[in-house]
């Protein structure tokens, strides 16, 4: 069965069945990925864009790596040494790459909305790396895939997505996924970092991070995103630390059981402690091992529809 769309701009809306068919599909690429040879010819022929407006570390390398393990031509496209910065705005900068013959843009831009756009005036699939507040897909199945992997499944499971869910596109992508997979979902942090609305995605709010702790199954730390002026939202980091920090005295006191996702980058000492950011309850670092083959599996379900 193909995926029901040529795009992956979120997952609110997204059958259950997609998400299932790229977890499942992913499950192959993992094991590619312990092969002395990690590359397969899947997507030879297939030329795919890269057009990332803003800071990336895990999400550009992870589609990089992973279009290169299926044998896809890639290009990458920074702002800073673009037509962009001479005035060419940004619709006939895609319709230009659009005319090279593409088949995919993967694209991350501080604007929400911009996936959904480049819909409308590219023949490419278009995937979503991130936009704005919006969604951040393909970090939301990363983060599933892990959960999957370490407890073996996600349907009953309680996870508690913990920090700035104002600010967060990680935060909208997971609730979507994880409701639609079948847990139960909460989110935690100050009341000036929950939007008043979020109660209506299905989520129960908790302001209290003991109890968070003590409540779930696993917890899916944010950042504070000072970038968007997240810092206004709270009297310091070391008091959001002193009442939100995930530390391990609070995990030992109040879970031995639960699982640690942080979907990077971690601020050490803010939102999670060095010792949790290093020890025994964390996958962080797996997550961005299963981000290259939930991508992988992304890449592979969407250029081969067309
Ligand atoms: N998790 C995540 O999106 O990280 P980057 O901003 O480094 O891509």
């Amino acid at each position: 069965m193909p995926l029901s769309s040529k795009h992956l701009l979120g997952l609110s809306g997204v059958p259950k069945e997609d998400i299932q068919l790229i977890l499942d599909t992913a499950v192959t690429f993992r094991e590619i990925l312990e092969r002395p040879i990690k590359k397969v010819p899947t997507l030879k022929g297939k030329t795919i864009v890269n057009l990332f407006f803003e800071n990336s570390t895990r999400t550009r390398i992870s589609f990089e790596l992973a279009q290169k393990r299926l044998s896809a031509d890639t290009v990458n496209f920074t702002t800073s040494s673009s037509s962009t910065k001479k005035g060419e705005t940004f619709k006939d900068t895609v319709l230009n790459i659009e005319a090279m013959k593409i088949d995919m843009i993967v694209v991350r831009h501080q604007s929400a909305g911009v996936p959904q756009f480049l819909t409308k005036i590219s023949n490419a699939s278009i995937i979503n790396a991130g936009d704005g507040r919006h969604e951040h897909p393909t970090q939301a199945l990363l983060d599933m895939y892990s959960i999957k992997e370490k407890i073996g499944k996600i349907d009953g499971l309680k996870v508690c997505i913990v920090g700035d869910i104002a600010h967060s596109r990680v935060a909208i992508s997971n609730i979507a996924g994880l409701i639609s997979m079948g847990a139960k979902v909460s989110v935690c942090g100050p009341a000036t970092m929950i939007p008043k609305s979020i109660e209506s995605l299905g989520v129960t709010v908790h302001h209290d991070i003991n109890k968070a702790i003590a409540e779930n199954d696993v917890l899916n730390i944010l950042r504070i995103q000072l970038e968007r002026k997240a810092g206004t939202n709270i009297p310091s980091l070391r008091e959001y630390h002193n009442y939100f920090g995930v530390t391990e005295e609070r995990l030992e006191k109040n879970n031995k059981d639960i699982l640690i996702l942080h979907p990077g980058p971690i601020n050490r000492g803010v939102e999670i402690s060095s010792e949790v950011a290093d020890g025994p309850y964390q996958v962080i670092l797996d997550q961005v091992t299963n981000g290259v083959a939930v991508r992988m599996a992304v890449l592979y379900l969407l250029g081969t529809m067309n």
